[in-house]
């Protein structure tokens, strides 16, 4: 009989990330059944196997994991560098491949650096301003948007944007194009620094399993 301190939280990125990540799981050899039941609840348990789910937002995943409300995480990179929690990052799990880019309309393409006091509209405020700031040096003016971040330049909001490009299709489809390359983005497994010694036998064996699984499979990490 597991007992309640060995329980293992895990939190999932709801929405497409969670279905991967349990899918993994189940390939890995975890019994996720308890979290496909479909209904609208936000902990899923299932206390012989001593797991438990969480349902989170993507952005809210890394608290939940640096407070120790989770002990396991499973969130995208984008996420991860824009929160900048203190957390282990302990596997690239390949899914969710995406890329941290700078776009913006075609004709700027290889002008971007000749552009002064340029205004980047983002949903991921730090990643831009570490890029520009920190890496290239330059003094931008950053737009904190929601989503369909795309418009920004279409309407003269901004001259560029800083978004994930997963198949290109949105850029495209607005007239606009990958002007810089920031990151490689993927999920991520991420632990909390306490659980990872606390409960690290547990934590130790799921990560080892899920690692067999990925390279059964063939997936690079
Ligand atoms: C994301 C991202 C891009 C789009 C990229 O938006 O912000 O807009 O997906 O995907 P693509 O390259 O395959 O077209 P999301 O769907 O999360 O919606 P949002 O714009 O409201 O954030």
């Amino acid at each position: 009989m597991v007992t309640g301190k060995d329980t293992l939280t895990i939190a999932l990125s709801k929405g497409r990330l969670a279905e991967q990540t349990l899918d993994l799981l189940q390939a890995a050899g975890y019994d996720t059944s308890c979290a496909r039941s479909g209904s609208r609840k936000l902990i899923l348990e299932d206390e012989k196997a001593g797991l438990r789910f969480i349902l989170a937002k993507p952005a809210d995943v890394p608290t939940y994991v640096e407070y120790g409300a989770a002990d396991i995480g499973v969130v995208g990179k984008d996420t991860l560098l824009e929160e900048g929690r203190r957390l282990y990052e302990v596997l690239n799990l390949g899914f969710g491949a995406c890329r941290m880019c700078v776009a913006g309309p075609a004709w700027m393409a290889g002008k971007l650096d000749g552009i002064p006091n340029k205004r980047v509209a983002t949903k991921y405020p730090r990643i831009a301003r570490e890029y520009f700031e920190l890496k290239k040096r330059e003094s931008v003016e950053i737009i904190k948007l929601n989503g369909s971040v795309e418009l920004a330049p279409l309407v003269g909001l901004s001259e560029v944007i800083v978004d994930i490009v997963e198949s290109g299709r949105t850029l495209r489809e607005n007239g606009l194009e990958v002007l810089e390359t920031i990151a490689d983005v993927s999920a991520r497994m991420v632990v909390n620094r306490v659980s990872l010694k606390m409960k690290s036998e547990r934590i130790g064996a799921l990560v080892a399993a899920v690692r067999a699984e990925m390279a059964r499979t063939g997936v690079k990490g």
